[in-house]
């Protein structure tokens, strides 16, 4: 399995409304778990996707995900990597 392809929206409406926190989550779970390698995070505020009504969003390996509150970023990673 490839790297899992992870973006993060940091513009402005996105990282207002619950990505700043989403950052810091990600980093302590990835760090936590030994898996800083193991996933491409990118910070992305030049591409807003245009869904900043739905923010925050986040992007995994394309897919997107809206209204990513706290709880929703810890279940994305978890099932990134369900063995976790
Ligand atoms: S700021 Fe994230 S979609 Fe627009």
């Amino acid at each position: 399995m490839g790297k899992v392809k992870m973006v993060i929206c940091i513009g402005s409406s996105c990282f207002a409304r619950g990505n700043a926190e989403n950052v810091k989550v990600t980093e302590e779970f990835l760090e936590k778990h030994g898996l800083a390698d193991e996933v491409d995070i990118e910070l992305s505020g030049g591409l807003c996707t245009g869904n900043c009504p739905d923010g925050p969003v986040v992007t995994v390996n394309d897919k997107v995900y809206k209204h990513v509150e706290k709880g929703v970023m810890l279940d994305i990673l978890k099932s990134c990597f369900p063995d976790k």
